[in-house]
């Protein structure tokens, strides 16, 4: 049900590709951009109707020119703030399954502009994963949940430490 694959995360064809956006939701660099960028203007018109997005919040829209069906925005913190950078992961499964979707990819939020260390951000991302599975219910309401990865570092990141939360 969980899966780690590296590269651009606005190529995968999923139900939902989460987005680290900022408060405007206006788009920017980094992930955002390469969101905006490929899914066209039209997905910055719709971003403009939402009213913003707190930190730690998340809010959808339609996936326009990318394979995916909808974005899921979420505002990450700014530097090493667990609390809100959980609650980016929890309340984007919640939009998930309130919108009946059952397929998501993540990036790896906060860790680039933002700059929360990657180490530290990754324990979250797969912790809080893995305990929203194991509330009783969730595991069925899902088909796939994807942890895309973008630089090699990364990925040497989470492959070491999605055998601790994802063990076999
Ligand atoms: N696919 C997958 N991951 C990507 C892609 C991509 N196309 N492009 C970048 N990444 C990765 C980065 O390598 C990093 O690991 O996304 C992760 C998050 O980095 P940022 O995009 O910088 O996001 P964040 O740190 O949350 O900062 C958010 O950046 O551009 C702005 O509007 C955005 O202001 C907001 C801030």
């Amino acid at each position: 049900m969980c899966e780690r694959s590296q590269g651009n995360i606005t190529c995968l064809e999923l139900d939902a590709i989460g987005n680290a956006a900022n408060e405007m939701l206006r788009g920017g660099g980094g992930v955002d951009g390469a969101i905006h960028d490929a899914a066209g203007r039209e997905l910055l018109r719709e971003c403009q109707t939402l009213g913003g997005c707190a930190t730690g919040d998340a809010k959808i829209t339609g996936g326009y020119r990318l394979p995916a069906k909808h974005v899921i925005h979420t505002v990450g913190p700014i530097g090493e703030h667990p609390e809100a950078l959980e609650s980016c992961y929890l309340r984007s499964l919640e939009v998930l399954v309130e919108n009946k979707l059952r397929s998501i990819a993540f990036p790896s939020i906060s860790t680039g502009v933002y700059g929360y260390p990657i180490e530290a951000a990754t324990d979250v991302a797969l912790r809080t994963v893995r305990r929203w599975l194991e509330v009783p219910g969730n595991c069925n309401l899902v088909e796939r949940i994807v942890f895309c990865v973008f630089s090699n570092r990364d990925l040497s990141v989470y492959q070491a430490k999605i055998p601790h939360y994802f063990p076999i």
